[in-house]
């Protein structure tokens, strides 16, 4: 079985609700960078002080602080892991590229959740998280398109991505993504 994903998508695909439940059912780490930032956030350090500014504005915080915190993860996991939220950036694609080169475990399948736009707003709206308002969803949207979305030609280019319909119900998109990496 395929035990080294990513999960790419744009905000309010369903990334971190299908990686939650691919992870308990298959025993993965769950890797989310927006929540190791929530922690860092909640537990009030300098970083996390710093991290929630840029969240707030739904911009992207800086590639080193999300490659450490990534890296310390990863140095440590026994077992499969699924990252949710990185990379995000061509220059943490890369970066990822050289951390998983040096513990010799490359990266095996990238899940692409498409979702249209209006579900996309009409989910972030109803969750209403910090970050969930309409101006800084509409920033977050800009970001995906602009710094992620290539990534989606990179996995492409490498044969390892597959895309799923995200616009269905959740147990419907968890089948599709079972399916994809059976
Ligand atoms: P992050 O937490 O990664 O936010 P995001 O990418 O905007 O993703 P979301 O959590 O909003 O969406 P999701 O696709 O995970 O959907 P979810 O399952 O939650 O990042 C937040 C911020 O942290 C970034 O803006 C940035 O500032 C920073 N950050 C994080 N990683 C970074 C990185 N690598 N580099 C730099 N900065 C970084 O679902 C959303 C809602 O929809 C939920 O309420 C859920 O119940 C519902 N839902 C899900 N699926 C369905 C479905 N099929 N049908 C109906 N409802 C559904």
């Amino acid at each position: 079985m395929k035990n080294k994903l990513l999960f790419l998508g744009p905000p309010g695909a369903g990334k971190g609700t299908q990686a939650n439940l691919y992870c308990k059912k298959y025993g993965l780490d769950h890797l989310s960078t927006g929540d190791l930032l929530r922690d860092e956030v909640s537990s009030g350090s300098v970083l996390g002080i710093k991290a929630a500014e840029i969240m707030n504005k739904g911009e992207l915080v800086s590639d080193d602080l999300v490659l450490s915190i990534v890296e310390g993860r990863l140095l440590n996991t026994k077992k499969g892991w699924l990252l949710d939220g990185f990379p995000r950036n061509v220059n943490q694609a890369s970066s990822l590229e050289k951390l998983l080169e040096k513990i010799n475990q490359p990266l095996e399948a990238v899940i692409l959740i498409k979702t249209a736009d209006d579900y996309l707003i009409k989910r972030l709206l109803e969750r209403g998280r910090q970050d969930d308002n309409e101006q800084v969803i509409i920033n977050r949207l800009k970001i995906y398109r602009e710094k992620t979305s290539p990534l989606i030609d990179l996995y492409t280019k490498q044969g390892i991505l597959e895309g799923i319909n995200g616009n269905a119900d959740i147990d419907v998109v968890f089948s599709c993504i079972e399916k994809a990496l059976g």
